[in-house]
């Protein structure tokens, strides 16, 4: 984590108290309480899960007995760029799985885990509607078609050219010191 995200983070932990009000100390609210925790910080972070488990007086180990219980959770932060590997049929059929693999094998993570420097995540996804293009992979918001293990390196160039040219880009629009 930058030291930007984590001052972004520890600003939000120290706010949820009063985001936590509203919902009253009903533990049946424990559901819709962890959905706007994830909302607020793209997971569930272990000291805000403590957070929810005092605000209800509930045992931490209920809070996490329910949230593991609904994979809408996540308990790792996405990475900046998500990498979401489609494995529904026809994905599937066309060696989606080993696209995931090889994703895994280049990141040294797997599904469901993020890089320590917060930059990749990678998770498995259903069938994202585009079934014609299978097997397919998405970054960010891109989609990405026939995906095979040999478009993997060209796929993380990009991305590296495109940051650089972000990178670029502010520099040159910064006011001169
Ligand atoms: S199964 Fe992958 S896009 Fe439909």
């Amino acid at each position: 984590m930058n030291p930007a995200e984590s001052d972004t983070e520890a600003q939000l932990l120290k706010s949820l108290p009063e985001h936590l009000a509203p919902f009253g100390t009903e533990r049946s609210n424990l559901i819709p309480i962890l959905q706007m925790v994830q909302k607020h910080f793209s997971y569930l972070p272990a000291a805000a899960m403590e957070i929810v488990a005092r605000h209800l007086d509930i045992p931490l180990a209920e809070v996490y007995g329910v949230a593991t219980f609904y994979n809408q959770f996540r308990f790792t932060p996405p990475g900046r760029h998500p990498i979401k590997v489609c494995l529904g049929t026809a994905c599937h059929v066309k060696g989606g799985d080993i696209i995931l693999e090889n994703f895994e094998r280049k990141l040294g993570i797997r599904d469901g885990e993020t890089t320590a420097d917060r930059e990749f995540s990678i998770e498995r996804v259903a069938c994202v509607g585009c079934c014609a293009l299978a097997p397919v992979a998405l970054v960010g918001e891109t989609v990405h078609g026939n995906m095979a293990p040999s478009k993997i390196e060209g796929l993380f160039t990009r991305i590296q050219v495109e940051k650089e040219m972000a990178q670029r880009k502010k520099r040159e629009n910064e006011p001169d010191a």
